[in-house]
């Protein structure tokens, strides 16, 4: 892989060309994007009913499964219902009248996610539905179930991730089964502007937190380590980030998970194909601290090089998002140094329209 100097990312024609133009200027939206979601969320007509119910459902896929994610990690331990992400066709046996099921799909035409709709549509759950347009509005239309209307001008759900996530947090609170989330979406996305001046484009590569990951990722396979909470989804953004924007393999891993495993696998010297990030938040149980040294020691004969993300501010929802900003950013600035485009993702894309044929 042929990678530029990094003084590219200072380079306004590199980070002006369409593609990652558009990319970063859709990081930048993040904070703007929880606002207009949650208050898009908090007044949409014709929500069900939240009482007695027993479970909540998230479907989803990809750069829309993440809402489901998000909210198990910011309400699991705040509900006294479980709250399961589904990514996939199906639904678990449990799904039923007793259900809230949430069908997320910005483009609204996922066929995973239409799957999962129609099959809680046909066992009675209450159904709440979030896109921004496609299939998905118009058979909420026709089955006469509630819409949460995103907008629809980003060219790629992984751009919408504000929109998304904060869509059902408004939904959630509309139905009566969460406190008004309000404060800390005003909070985040507060702290959101200050950060995309931070990493952004414009502030140089020697003052630039994300510049500097990504050049020091350079050529190498990113592992990130999340700790268990909000780290752990941010850890999978990352990693998923880092495919579709850099357009290269990367691995996820969640502490205190890796240590039952993973360190088996860091064998003498196999760490020197990686760059080993660890993203940890500052609501992660207090043992996670102690076990994210002594597992770097355990398996220091591989040699791997590694750097800590810290999530910033004082919430889970600002600690979360602020580590999504960093990893959102660096992905970018990994693709243009890699010389690819971070908009295009035309493996993706021509993988749908076959299995669509
Ligand atoms: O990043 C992407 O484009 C994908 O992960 C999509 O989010 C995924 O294919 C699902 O599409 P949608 O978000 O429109 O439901």
């Amino acid at each position: 892989m042929r990678l530029a100097d990094p003084s590219a990312l200072d380079d306004h024609r590199a980070l002006g060309a369409d593609g990652a133009a558009t990319m970063l200027n859709l990081v930048r939206s993040t904070g703007r994007q929880l606002q207009e979601g949650y208050r898009a969320g908090r007044s949409a007509p014709g929500l069900p009913s939240g009482g007695l119910l027993r479970s909540i459902v998230v479907c989803g896929m990809g750069g829309s499964g993440v809402a489901g994610d998000i909210l198990r990690a910011l309400y699991a331990e705040r509900l006294p219902v479980p709250i399961v992400p589904i990514k996939g066709y199906g639904l678990p046996e449990f799904c039923g009248r007793e259900t809230l099921l949430v069908a997320v799909s910005y483009s609204g035409n996922t066929e995973e996610t239409l799957s999962a709709y129609t099959e809680a549509i046909a066992r009675g759950c209450r159904v709440v539905t979030v896109s921004a347009g496609g299939e998905l509005a118009r058979l909420a239309r026709g089955d006469d179930v509630a819409h949460v209307r995103l907008p629809a001008h980003v060219p790629v759900p992984r751009g919408a991730l504000g929109f998304l996530a904060s869509a059902p947090m408004g939904v959630l609170e509309s139905m009566e089964l969460i406190p008004s989330p309000a404060d800390e979406i005003e909070r985040t996305a507060f702290l959101l502007e200050d950060l995309a001046t931070a990493l952004g484009p414009e502030r140089p590569g020697g003052e630039n937190e994300a510049k500097s990951l990504a050049a020091w990722i350079g050529h190498r396979i990113p592992v990130v380590w999340g700790s268990e909470g909000v780290a752990d989804v941010a850890a999978m953004r990352w990693k998923t980030q880092v495919n579709e924007n850099a357009k290269g393999p990367a691995f996820v891993s969640v502490l205190p998970e890796l240590d039952h495993n993973e360190v088996e696998g860091w064998s003498a010297g196999s760490g020197t194909p990686f760059a080993t990030i660890v993203l940890r938040h500052g609501g992660e149980h207090p043992k996670v601290g102690r076990r994210v040294v002594a597992s770097l020691e355990a398996i220091a004969p591989a040699a791997l090089d590694t750097r800590e993300v810290l999530g910033k501010g004082f919430g889970p929802l600002e600690s979360l998002f602020s580590l999504v900003m960093m990893g959102d950013f660096v992905s970018i600035y990994l693709g243009v140094l890699r010389g690819v485009d971070p908009l295009a993702i035309p493996v993706l894309s021509g993988l749908k329209e076959r299995l669509r044929e």
